[in-house]
């Protein structure tokens, strides 16, 4: 299931926008790797979700902050629900390795819970900014 961006997804902020081709761009390598890969790149992967997406909500979210975003409240949480698993993801990555189970569940954090957030939750904050201008 491998998701394109187009303009629907845009959020009409160049920042925001290339953070997100970056996230979803990510995601499809994944998708194509073989097992062998994935359990090669597990770890750069984590890396990515720790830095660069981190980096993506505090952008997201001081963007909302300052166009005062009715939702933010939610959103934020949104944002810690994803941090918290991606923490025991890590935590369980140091200490066992690029097991199965994790390669598994940090795919799935990946194209489950990002690529609804970025379709859905982000698309609502795209929709406001655009209502706004
Ligand atoms: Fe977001």
């Amino acid at each position: 299931m491998e998701i394109y961006w187009d303009e629907s997804l845009s959020t009409g902020v160049e920042l925001l926008d290339k953070q997100h081709k970056e996230i979803i761009a990510r995601i499809n390598t994944l998708l194509t790797m073989t097992d062998e890969e994935k359990e090669q790149e597990l770890d750069k992967l984590l890396r990515f979700f720790g830095g660069y997406v981190i980096d993506h909500f505090n952008a997201e979210e001081s963007y909302m902050i300052k166009h005062k975003y009715p939702r933010y409240d939610e959103h934020k949480e949104e944002h810690m629900k994803f941090l918290k698993s991606y923490s025991s993801l890590k935590r369980l990555f140091d200490k066992e390795g690029a097991t199965e189970l994790i390669i598994t569940a940090t795919q799935n954090q990946a194209v489950d819970w990002l690529v609804k957030h970025i379709r859905h939750t982000d698309r609502d904050v795209a929709d406001f900014l655009r209502e706004r201008e």
